[in-house]
Formats: C-alpha cells, sequence, structure tokens
C-alpha cells in the first residue's frame, strides 16, 4: 500500500476537532507547509543512533516537558527553567548510571491534546471539550472553544521561537558543565534536595578540576559546553504534522519535520486508523503510547507496521498503566515482545495512569505513586532479562502545586489550588521531578 502524508485521510481517525471553514483550514495548511522546518532530518537520524544505544542499554532516557503547552503561558523562564531541570535530571542520572542520559522536552509542539468527552458540561451548559491551544482555547464560552486553524500558525509560531531559544541554551554556554551550581533552581536551593543536589555538583567540579589539570576542558572538549536536547510531542492533530512532513534531499525519505520525535497517543492508535497510517511513512524515531488495554497480538502487529525493518532506536514504546496494574499487564506484553525479538526502547510513563481527583474536584497526582509504577517498571525488567530504557514525565520548572506528595515539596490536597496552572494534566514540579531523579538514581545502582 502506498504511502504519502496525505494518506492518513482515507483512514478513520479519532480525537479531531470539526473546523467549519474547510476553507480557511486549507488556506492555513497551504501557508504551514510553505514555512521553513523546525529541526533537520539529520538530527533526528542522530536521535535514533541515541535511542538504539537506550535500546541496548548503553544509554538513559529521559523524556518531559507539559502536558499541554500554552500560548498565555509562553515566556523565557519557564523555557529557561524547564532547561535547567532537564541538565539537573540529566546530572544525577549521569552521575549513578555513568551512561549518557538522551534528553528529550515535550516541547516547541505538545499543543493537542485527547479528551477522554467530546464536551464538557458546566452548571447546565455544554461546550466542545477543549482539546489544546492548537486547537481552540480553555475558556468556557462557546467562541473560545470553537476550533480555529489559524491556531495551527500560533503554534508553530511559539515552537519556533522555543525551538530557538533551547538551541541557543544549549549551545551558548548554559549547559557548561562548569556551571552545574547556577542550574539550581531558586525554589529547591533551601530544601534538603538543593543541598543533595549541591553535593553532587561539588563532586562534578571536583571531576571538571582533574581533567583540566589534564589538559581538558570545555574550551577544547565541546562536550563539556555543550548540550542537545530533542523535542518531542504527541502528533495528534494530523493537519499540522502533514504540512511540516517534507522529503530530505539527502536520503529522499520522509520526515515529519516539526520536532525529532513524535509519538501516537494511547487513545489514537488503533491499526487500521490514520495515527498508524501517517507513522508509518515518516523515517523520525516515533513512540507509541502502551496503556492496560493493549493485548499481545496487537502490540506484535503495531510493532510490524511500524518498524517493519525491526530497526533499532526507531520505535519508543512508552509503558503507561499505573503503580499497581503495570503488574498484572505489562510483563506479558514484554515477554512476547522479548520472545518474538523485536527491537523497542522501553520507556516508563508513570503519570497517565495514575490520574486521580481531589476531594474538591481537581486533577491530581500522587508522587509515591509515580515512584511505585517507576519502580515496578524496573524490577519487570530485571526479572526478564530485558532493558528498562528510560522515563516519560509530565513536569514543569516552575513551582506549581499540581501533583500531590513529595519529601523535598511535601503538597496536600488542600495546598493544590494555590498554584495549579495546568492547561491539561498535573505536571511534577521542578523539585518533585529531581526528587524522582534521585530516586530513580538509587532504584537504578540496587
Ligand atoms: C499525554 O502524554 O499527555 C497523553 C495524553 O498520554 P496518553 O496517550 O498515554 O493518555
Ligand atoms: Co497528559
Amino acid at each position: 500500500m502506498s504511502w504519502t502524508p496525505s494518506s492518513w485521510r482515507k483512514f478513520p481517525i479519532k480525537q479531531q476537532p470539526t473546523y467549519l471553514d474547510q476553507k480557511a483550514l486549507k488556506s492555513i495548511e497551504e501557508r504551514l507547509s510553505q514555512y521553513p522546518p523546525l529541526i533537520f532530518a539529520g538530527e533526528a537520524r542522530t536521535l535514533k543512533e541515541h535511542l538504539a544505544k537506550v535500546g541496548r542499554g548503553e544509554a538513559f532516557l529521559l523524556q518531559g516537558g507539559d502536558c499541554a503547552e500554552s500560548f498565555n503561558d509562553f515566556n523565557a523562564n519557564s523555557i529557561k527553567n524547564l532547561f535547567k531541570l532537564m541538565l539537573q535530571m540529566n546530572m544525577v542520572l549521569m552521575y549513578s548510571t555513568g551512561k549518557p542520559i538522551v534528553k528529550i522536552g515535550r516541547v516547541a509542539g505538545q499543543f493537542a491534546k485527547p479528551r477522554s468527552s467530546d464536551y464538557e458540561e458546566q452548571n447546565g451548559v455544554k461546550l466542545p471539550s477543549y482539546r489544546g491551544d492548537i486547537i481552540n482555547s480553555i475558556e468556557f464560552t462557546e467562541e473560545a472553544r470553537r476550533p480555529d486553524p489559524e491556531n495551527m500558525l500560533r503554534a508553530y509560531n511559539q515552537g519556533t521561537a522555543t525551538m530557538n531559544l533551547l538551541r541557543a541554551f544549549s549551545r551558548g554556554g548554559l549547559a557548561d558543565l562548569n556551571r552545574v551550581h547556577q542550574w539550581n533552581l531558586d525554589f529547591i536551593k533551601d530544601n534538603p534536595l538543593g543541598q543533595k543536589y549541591d553535593e553532587l555538583s561539588y563532586k562534578i567540579d571536583k571531576a571538571m578540576k582533574f581533567m583540566k589539570a589534564c589538559g581538558i576542558d570545555s574550551k577544547n572538549t565541546p562536550q563539556l559546553h555543550q548540550t542537545t536536547l530533542f523535542t518531542s510531542h504527541e502528533a495528534l492533530l494530523l493537519n499540522y504534522e502533514e504540512a511540516l512532513t517534507r522529503i530530505d534531499d539527502e536520503t529522499g525519505e520522509w520526515y515529519d519535520c516539526s520536532a525529532h520525535m513524535l509519538w501516537i497517543g494511547d487513545r489514537t492508535r488503533e491499526l487500521d486508523g490514520a495515527h498508524v497510517e501517517f507513522f508509518r511513512g515518516i523515517q523520525n524515531p516515533i513512540g507509541c503510547k502502551v496503556g492496560t488495554t493493549m493485548d499481545e497480538d496487537e502490540l506484535i502487529k503495531l510493532i510490524d507496521i511500524l518498524n517493519p525493518n525491526n530497526e533499532e532506536g526507531r520505535l519508543n514504546l512508552i509503558v503507561r498503566m499505573g503503580a499497581t496494574k503495570i503488574y498484572d499487564y505489562f510483563p506479558k506484553l514484554l515477554k512476547r515482545v522479548r520472545d518474538e525479538g523485536r527491537n523497542v526502547v522501553w520507556s516508563c510513563d508513570p503519570m497517565h495512569g495514575n490520574i486521580e481527583k481531589s476531594g474538591d474536584g481537581l486533577k491530581t497526582r500522587n508522587f509515591d505513586k509515580i515512584l511505585q509504577e517507576v519502580d515496578a517498571f524496573f524490577k519487570i525488567h530485571r526479572d526478564m532479562g530485558t532493558v528498562a530504557g528510560g522515563i516519560h514525565l509530565e513536569m514543569t520548572g516552575n513551582n506549581v502545586t499540581e501533583c500531590t506528595g513529595s519529601m523535598s515539596s511535601p503538597i496536600k490536597e488542600a495546598d493544590l489550588r494555590s498554584r495549579y496552572h495546568t492547561q491539561c494534566d498535573p505536571r511534577l514540579n521542578a523539585s518533585q521531578a529531581l526528587e524522582l531523579a534521585f530516586t530513580i538514581s538509587n532504584m537504578i545502582i540496587e
């Protein structure tokens, strides 16, 4: 069956907006398809090589960022805080594993959201659900909830500006290993976790001084001065993704140039659906969420459609089952994939299977449950003799109160409203995320 960037249009599709003005939609798609790509295909190939190492257990994957980026909260500080948090977690994990950490942000394009219901009802008024800023707006009015294709242009522009700043941070000196102390975020500095991070920074300082004495420093060794943060998002709105899908001159292959890596959500991964059709034709490294409704035969079929050549680093399966359910549903899938010799990168999303409602109706997640799921993920892999490749988190570098628990930022249900800023699902704040990195380090060393 031949594939083109638009062949998905002939397949059944879920979780899409209904645009009223089809002419306007078409004209926006055409404009977008003339705009420059956000990434270069060669970068996506490099990421694939890195992910192949993750799959073999030679590197570890850290993927994280907002549940949904927002147009209103777009500012340099949030981007910088996320970048610094990634660097801190990178340091903690790299120091404990002794392996390179492959860093991928849920950033610069993470705008489209699948929803459990097409409509939302408030005080007897029923409106279409919010589907992410690339589609409609979060305010509960008829006008705000109407899907507007112009939002795709805003998402593209915000994605581009975000990417630009991330590239500047990566190359411009902020990531220099002589600056590990400066990555510590202000609100973490004073708590025990901040001190723990400081202790680690001193060890790294010492190692840097030692290497400098040997003649290796950030002036002559770019690896000490620069880093790479790859970008990713859920490619849910295929109109946007199609418009940014381009042929790579060097290889003649198609790449979705809206991000380095794209993934399929748990709600849109049907074998004969539009999303799987779109993904099979792009050569980027790709991911697919795997929840409790996946069965073994279906998973093997999915792998064979998405990665027919069994290429290493091509396919990341992101397990999201819940702290206890993971024991019931994951081992049989893992065993089957192992026994059939399919090359995949396994990572753990301990967020989406652990959502609960607080007493006054806010969506939240408990830190201990998140930890439990990660712990289970590592244990199951250890028993099976397979590679636990990495983690996939919803987190922010800002000091929000969206998830409960943790030692370093002990948020109780009653505190949630004080800084609850997420557009969609609750995120770990920076100290919760850093604490998670330290705890995971211990699990890996065990
Ligand atoms: C997400 O990652 O934000 C998401 C919606 O996940 P899932 O597809 O696993 O529900
Ligand atoms: Co989410």
